[in-house]
């Protein structure tokens, strides 16, 4: 009986991984979410909705991808909406980055960005992306302090957002804080070249590895993620000359935000959206104009509602009884 069992799940197994079926027009963006109820839980109450069964990637298939040469394309999301339509769409990955501070938050660097905003904006990410790997970037000050409340925050990632790894920013310098978060067992992306949270110390938002001996060094930070157990590497601005021979020379599979081609390209949603305009970055790529398609449609609601055109008759919901029983009732509060 217990073989039986033991058969019986096992093809279920396989026949569900097999089925790849995705609902045209997703019904996620109507969901109402039962309130007080666990992530874990609305998750699955979001994929049971949604019927979705697709096989969710894992790190072996990033390594299977590398060894192909199959490139991965993801972006940054920071809510529910984005992670739907990046999933819909078949993002492989998506990247709460800290950088929610200036494209979310308003703020005008990374550094203010707490651990519970990191945690709050992974969660909803999550639930827009069940399927999805999602990656929670560790803020300004979870990790820089001590081994110790490095792996409590990177546990935090895990436990309350369900990501899938953390990422930090660092290469020499951090990889003992690497090494203690692997041992904790949590997977983790390295972020080497340009690293925003120390922008201070790197002469501002430049380009690095420009010159032979600070490449040097970004390809000396390559290889000390790699050696502290880390399962990929990003690499932020730096030539593609560089990048190329990193990405040859790593394992790992090794990505690019500006650092030109190697195994998988990031980009910050609202850069390639259009949508976040007060500092756009030479490696953009714009694909859309949200932020003028999104001003052009406040303007025409603001001048439908000033000239009386909205709202109109099909935007209303009607009286179900006579009129005349509406007009007594009237009359109830006239006197
Ligand atoms: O926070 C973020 O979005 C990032 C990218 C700049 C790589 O770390």
């Amino acid at each position: 009986m217990k073989f039986l069992k033991k058969v019986f799940y096992c093809a279920f197994g396989i026949i569900s991984e097999s089925i790849c079926l995705r609902l045209q027009g997703d019904p996620g963006l109507c969901l109402q979410l039962p309130e007080n109820r666990g992530l874990a839980e609305q998750i699955q109450i979001i994929k049971e909705r949604r019927w979705i069964m697709v096989k969710k990637k894992s790190v072996i298939d990033f390594i299977t991808m590398k060894k192909k040469g199959e490139q991965v394309a993801w972006i940054t999301a920071y809510d529910y909406p984005t992670a739907l339509f990046g999933e819909q769409a078949g993002m492989d990955m998506l990247l709460v980055g800290d950088s929610l501070g200036m494209l979310v938050m308003g703020y005008d660097s990374t550094i203010p960005v707490t651990m519970a905003d990191c945690i709050a904006h992974c969660q909803s990410v999550r639930r827009g992306a069940p399927e999805t790997w999602v990656i929670g970037d560790m803020p300004f000050g979870s990790y820089q302090t001590t081994d110790q409340e490095a792996v409590q925050n990177a546990v935090r990632f895990i436990k309350e957002a369900a990501v899938d790894c953390i990422k930090l920013e660092g290469g020499q310098r951090v990889a003992g804080r690497i090494r203690a978060i692997t041992d904790a067992g949590i997977l983790v992306m390295g972020h080497i070249g340009l690293t925003p949270q120390s922008s201070g110390q790197l002469g501002g938002f430049k380009a690095q590895g420009r010159d032979v001996n600070n490449a040097r060094e970004v390809i000396r930070d390559a290889l000390a993620v790699q050696e502290a157990g880390a399962f990929s590497l990003l690499i932020e601005a730096v030539p593609p000359e560089v990048t190329a021979f990193i990405a040859r020379k790593l394992h790992i599979p090794v990505y690019s935000i500006g650092a030109g081609p190697c195994d998988g390209q990031l980009l910050i949603s609202g850069d390639m959206l259009g949508q976040f305009k007060i500092f756009t970055p030479k490696f953009v790529k714009q694909y859309a104009d949200v932020a003028g398609v999104t001003v052009e449609a406040f303007k025409a609601y603001i001048s439908d509602v000033k000239n009386g055109l909205f709202p109109t008759d099909e935007h209303v919901y009607h009286i179900s009884e006579p009129l005349e029983a509406f007009e007594k009732l009237f009359s109830e509060f006239d006197s």
